[in-house]
């Protein structure tokens, strides 16, 4: 069981989804049959992450309660974190500095869409680390719209560019960041950008700077989806679907992962299926507990 904490950071405007996102939070939005938070969530829960915050807008905690409540339901603990203004993804950890105590955390992007076999063992490995920072290397097509990594001649990371016009490498940083419990201190020290933002390249190239930034590549084998735009939105719930119908398997399900590590009991289980009646997402809950 890992001391780890983890962070979902869920805030942010959502101008790239207008009008959909005018009075609604972009992670509330769905992909396929859930709300788009439940996949990183996921991706939490599968590292052993149980004690959680929720970085909102003060405009839409109250949505992201009512939607999930206290994280008893998957055997988790929440805790919920306003973001005043979205002033930059390593302000996370200024604002997490409390609940994070000092201890490493996992912090995942309420945006982002993780599949693929082996997910579970990548991020044992980045789990077991306990210093330092590691971060996943996905070779994508449009690095330019990215955090990207520079390699040197030997492929290790040299930099770690935000939004490059002219990008150095294929290689975007996914919003997933393992960070040791130096995460806060050091995103304190960080001043805002031209954007106004508190940059997370700026977080990781101070690890970097200290040789202390792993970049590990995840392969082909996986998909790491995009739903910053209404196009990979749809692409995104069509990717699910797809998987989904063809395998009769749930991606991103914290309700099956809870019970699958044992936080979450058959009754419990059954109580969630029964709640959501004849959805398909109900029904394969309750498929998971026939014999
Ligand atoms: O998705 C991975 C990419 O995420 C990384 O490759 C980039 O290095 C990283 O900067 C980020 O790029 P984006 O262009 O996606 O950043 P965006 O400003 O859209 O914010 C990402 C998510 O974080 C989005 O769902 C909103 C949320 N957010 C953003 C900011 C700036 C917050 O919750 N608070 C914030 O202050």
């Amino acid at each position: 069981m890992t001391t780890r904490k983890g962070i979902v950071l869920a805030g942010g405007t959502g101008t790239r989804l207008y009008p959909i996102t005018l009075g609604l939070s972009k992670q509330l939005l769905p992909v396929y049959d859930k709300p788009m938070i439940y996949y990183p969530l996921s991706v939490l829960m599968l590292t052993g992450i149980r004690d959680i915050a929720l970085i909102t807008t003060p405009q839409d905690q109250a949505q992201f309660q009512a939607m999930l409540g206290d994280g008893t339901q998957w055997g988790l603990s929440f805790t919920y974190i306003v973001q005043p203004a979205p002033e930059g993804l390593a302000q996370a950890y200024v604002l997490a500095r409390d609940f994070l105590a000092g201890g490493p955390s996992a912090m995942v992007l309420g945006d982002n869409i993780f599949f693929g076999h082996g997910l579970p063992e990548i991020l044992a490995e980045a789990d077991a680390r306990p210093t330092g920072a590691t971060v996943f290397g996905y070779h994508v097509a449009d690095p330019e719209r990215y955090g990207v990594v520079a390699f040197d001649a030997d492929g290790r990371a040299r930099a770690i560019v935000e939004k490059p016009a002219v990008p150095p490498s294929s290689y975007a940083v996914t919003g997933l960041y393992f960070l040791d419990g130096s995460a806060p201190d050091r995103a304190a020290g960080i001043r805002p950008s031209a954007r106004g933002e508190l940059e997370i390249a700026t977080l990781l190239e101070m690890y970097l700077a200290d040789g202390l930034l792993e970049v590990q590549r995840i392969g082909r084998g996986y998909a790491w989806l995009d739903t910053g735009t209404h196009g990979s939105l749809l692409d995104a719930g069509n990717f699910v679907r797809t998987l989904a119908e063809r395998q009769g398997m749930q991606i991103g399900s914290p309700d099956e992962i809870a019970f699958q590590q044992g936080w979450i009991d058959a009754d419990a289980l059954r109580a969630r299926a029964e709640a959501f009646g004849k959805t398909g997402y109900g029904g394969y809950l309750m498929s998971l507990l026939a014999p």
